[in-house]
């Protein structure tokens, strides 16, 4: 078992710009009334309370989160997003943050779905917690890589699929491109979504050239740097949007520079977002 643990980064400036994006392309999903289907690889523990000791041991939320908690100038655009925090925290101070699972059933109507992978136990179960009783979420304790591809196509067919490893297996870098081409096989109507982090070894361009070269189409990347970088540490967060819907593009080259400066730590801070494979 893996030793990596949310509960210290939760809300941190990666978490932000990762569900900053999952919340437009819940928000594309919703344009059409048919039912849709979201998964996700690795959902840990849905919420995260960041008055506990994990989260002020590292106190990683103030730089993400908390920066746009008591910000005034909000765009558009980004609202749904602070609306599910806000949502969680109706009484001002900033106690709970929404991880993935839970910033997506904000989205879920009555004929849409979600089906959650986690492995640990310990995250497994706060996670079945915050939904019990809700018929439309199914929990399972399995391999987040082995189990999205049993539980796909669904018969909704529309839906999208969040992948966020820790990436404490380098392997993972190298296996995800013919892991998401495997899940294109069977569900080529899919949107799916690669969280990776921006470390100084660099690794996350075997990532993407995998996906580059995987024949896939409509792959859009925005990364966020938010400083230069060190000799240890993540210093950005990217995401890979394969299949990406419609504008999505034009709605992220409004939001990342508007990020970017909110939540830049050095004069290096800077995003980008592009087309690593057009349509
Ligand atoms: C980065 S965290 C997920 C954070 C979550 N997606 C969010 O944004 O709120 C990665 C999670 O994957 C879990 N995990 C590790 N290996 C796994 C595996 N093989 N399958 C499913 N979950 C796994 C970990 O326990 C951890 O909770």
């Amino acid at each position: 078992m893996l030793s990596y643990q949310h509960s210290y980064h939760a809300g941190n400036f990666a978490d932000v710009h990762k569900h900053l994006i999952l919340s437009r392309l819940l928000e594309a999903l919703q344009r059409k009334d048919k039912p849709f289907c979201y998964f996700e690889t690795h959902a840990g523990r849905g919420r995260y309370n960041l008055t506990e000791a994990e989260a002020q041991k590292t106190a990683e939320y103030r730089q993400g989160i908390g920066r746009l908690w008591e910000q005034a100038q909000i765009p558009d655009l980004a609202r749904p997003y602070l609306a599910a925090i806000q949502e969680l925290n109706p009484h001002a101070p900033l106690r709970y943050y929404p991880g993935s699972p839970a910033v997506a059933h904000r989205w879920l109507r009555d004929q849409d779905r979600m089906q959650l992978m986690e492995l640990h136990p310990q995250e497994v179960q706060p996670l079945r917690e915050l939904f019990r009783g809700d018929r439309r979420v199914g929990v399972h304790q399995r391999d987040g890589f082995e189990g999205v591809l049993a539980l796909t196509p669904p018969p909704e067919k529309r839906g999208l699929v969040l992948i966020d490893p820790s990436y404490e297996l380098k392997e993972d870098y190298r296996q995800l491109p013919q892991w998401v081409d495997k899940l294109f096989q069977r569900w080529s109507s899919a949107v799916c979504a690669i969280w990776y982090p921006l470390l100084p070894q660099g690794r996350h361009q075997l990532l993407l050239r995998g996906l580059e070269q995987s024949g896939l189409r409509k792959i859009l990347v925005a990364e966020l740097e938010v400083s230069a970088p060190g000799e240890t540490g993540m210093y950005g967060s990217g995401m890979a949007v394969v299949n990406a819907p419609w504008q999505l593009d034009q709605e992220l080259e409004q939001l990342m520079p508007w990020l970017a400066a909110e939540l830049g730590q050095d004069a290096q801070a800077r995003q980008r977002v592009t087309w690593l494979v057009p349509e």
